[in-house]
Order: C-alpha cells, then sequence, then structure tokens
C-alpha cells in the first residue's frame, strides 16, 4: 500500500535550509582554523589561510541572512506552549520512543534550539561586524575589539554544539532528513510526532477538497 504523504517543507524552503547549513560547516572549518593552531591546516578547504580570512564574514553574512528567512518564516510556530513543557519534562520517555504531549509543527527541544540558534546568530553577526577588518573594526575601540571577539567565539561553540544535536535529533527520529531534504513526511511520522500539527494538516485538506467542490 502506498503511504500517505504531508507536504513539510516547500522547495525555496529546503534550499534556504541547505544554503544556511553549508555557510554554517565551510564558517565551522574556517572559524576552528583561526581560532585553534592544531586546525589552521583547514584553511586549505578554501585554497590559502589569506582567502578563508577574507571569505569567513562574507559567508557569515550569507548565513546570517538565510537564518532570518527562515527566522520570519518559522517564528511564530516557536512558542512555548503547556505541552512543551511536559514534552521537555520527559524526554528520557521521548528518547525511549514514547511521544509525550500535544506537539505541533515543532516538540520543546526543536523550539528551545530555534530560539538558541537566533541568540546565537545575532551574537555572532554584531561581534562578527564589530571585529571586521579593515572595514569596521577601525571605528571601535581595542577593549570592544577584543571583547567581540570573545564572545564571538562563545556563541560560534554554543551553535556548534547546538547543531550537532539539531543534526542527531534529525538523525534519531527516522523520517524527518526527508522532510528536509524532499519536503514530505509520512502520515505515521506526522501522527505519532506532531499530533496537533497532524490534525491541523489534516483539517487543512478537508477545508480545501471541500471547497474544491463545485
Ligand atoms: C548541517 C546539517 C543539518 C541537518 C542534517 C539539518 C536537518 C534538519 C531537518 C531534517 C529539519 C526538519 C525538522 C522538522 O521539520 O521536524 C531541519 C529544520 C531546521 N533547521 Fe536544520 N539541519 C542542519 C543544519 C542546520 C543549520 C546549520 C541551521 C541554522 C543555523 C539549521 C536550522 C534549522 C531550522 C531553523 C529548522 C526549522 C525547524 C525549527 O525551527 O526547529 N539547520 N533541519
Amino acid at each position: 500500500m502506498k503511504e500517505k504523504l504531508i507536504q513539510r517543507y516547500t522547495r525555496p524552503e529546503r534550499i534556504n535550509h541547505w544554503v544556511v547549513a553549508l555557510c554554517f560547516v565551510l564558517l565551522a572549518i574556517s572559524g576552528l582554523a583561526f581560532f585553534y593552531p592544531a586546525f589552521f591546516w583547514l584553511t586549505g578547504v578554501f585554497g590559502t589561510p589569506q582567502l578563508a580570512r577574507m571569505v569567513h564574514p562574507i559567508i557569515g553574512v550569507v548565513m546570517f541572512l538565510g537564518f532570518a528567512r527562515q527566522f520570519l518564516r518559522y517564528w511564530r510556530h516557536n512558542f512555548f506552549s503547556g505541552d512543551d513543557f511536559k514534552w521537555m519534562m520527559s524526554v528520557w520517555k521521548v528518547l525511549n520512543g514514547h511521544e509525550v504531549g500535544d506537539t505541533g509543527k515543532y516538540n520543546g527541544g526543536q523550539k528551545g534550539m530555534f530560539w538558541l540558534m537566533t541568540a546565537c546568530m545575532l551574537v555572532l553577526v554584531v561581534t562578527g561586524i564589530i571585529a571586521w577588518r579593515p572595514y569596521f573594526a577601525p571605528h571601535f575601540p581595542i577593549p570592544v575589539i577584543r571583547l567581540a571577539l570573545l564572545a564571538h567565539a562563545w556563541a560560534a561553540t554554543v551553535l556548534i554544539a547546538g547543531i550537532i544535536v539539531h543534526v542527531y535529533a534529525a538523525i534519531w527520529i527516522k523520517g524527518t532528513i526527508r522532510a528536509m531534504v524532499e519536503g514530505v513526511v509520512t502520515q505515521a511520522w506526522a501522527k505519532k510526532h506532531h499530533p496537533k500539527w497532524y490534525r491541523e494538516m489534516l483539517a487543512k485538506s478537508q477545508q480545501q477538497s471541500g471547497s474544491d467542490k463545485p
């Protein structure tokens, strides 16, 4: 029997997500190379260390703009509800395969991650611009640039740890990667992991098929 599918992400949303993900990987590689001498060889990915240094802030701006588009699209779905706190309090049950609470489009963990990503992105872009030589840094006193670089490194470390969890969770829950690759999920996936969202999508499609009738 053919499984029933529900659209979760449109093509532009998916392209946007993977552009952000690619930027993130390039930024993490070049950032780690600048930060730890042991990783300096990673600048080879960009050809030369000078090129890596030149493109790092530009890729950063592209990632920020891509994420800003994601933010504008998803922030409404990421407000916490009582069910999300229930989910978070029972995360061990969830890890053992038992869903908890009436979860909407995103669960408590995804929502927490969304706001963590947002905070890191804001810190990264503001501190990155302050430290961007030769364009912006000369306008700031040296102690401010030093503090900015410290905050930049901290935000990057937190974001890298967060994205490791994000990727792990996407692989852990079978059928989730498909949402961001093909744009669809199975009805069974939606019913199990996001029951409230499933009901909303069902009501929407029933409404649409009702209004399609002559
Ligand atoms: C590098 C590997 C990555 C993989 C494999 C991955 C995978 C996924 C998948 C499968 C989803 C869909 C989840 C669902 O609909 O339930 C998703 C959603 C999302 N991803 Fe990623 N992702 C990656 C990197 C990133 C990065 C670097 C960012 C941003 C810094 C990011 C931001 C988001 C956002 C904002 C969503 C929307 C869902 C939400 O609000 O939680 N992803 N990702």
